[in-house]
């Protein structure tokens, strides 16, 4: 059984009622819920934290023997040199995801860590973006 995670950086415990205009109104565990469902046949794991190093340990942790990491470093992935060394550290490729579209907001939005050492990246489809990175795991 192939074995993915889902990591979420800072804020993303909040959604549901953070911004729902920008991240809808979904809680992540009501979404998680409806993921794992959906994708019954893989094991997926999840991660939240609102600590950048906490991020790089678990990125460590799983990043040698896990089939896939879809990352949403949030805020991070435009200002962390730190978590951008580690997915270019380990061997499990890394799919970055963003709920919005990143592009379409403030131009500190527009820059990431994460890009140059992710498999490719997900952009802009709302919390289908995560569901995206995970099909393009199968
Ligand atoms: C985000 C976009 C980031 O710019 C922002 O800081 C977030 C969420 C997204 O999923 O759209 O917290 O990663």
């Amino acid at each position: 059984m192939k074995k993915l995670i889902i990591i979420n950086g800072p804020n993303l415990n909040l959604l549901g009622t953070r911004e729902p205009d920008i991240y809808g109104s979904l809680t992540l565990n009501e979404f998680l819920e409806t993921v794992k469902l959906k994708f019954a046949d893989i094991e997926i794991h999840h991660f939240q934290s609102n600590i950048e190093g906490e991020l790089i340990s678990k990125i460590q942790a799983v990043g040698f023997s896990y089939n896939g990491i879809i990352l949403n470093a949030a805020a991070y992935t435009h200002t962390s040199v730190g978590i951008g060394d580690a997915v270019k550290a380990i061997t499990t490729p890394v799919v970055e995801v963003h709920i919005s579209n990143t592009f379409a907001r403030e131009d500190f939005r527009h820059q990431s860590f994460i890009a140059p050492n992710a498999k490719g990246i997900i952009v802009g489809f709302g919390l289908q973006s995560y569901e995206l990175a995970i099909q393009s795991f199968l």
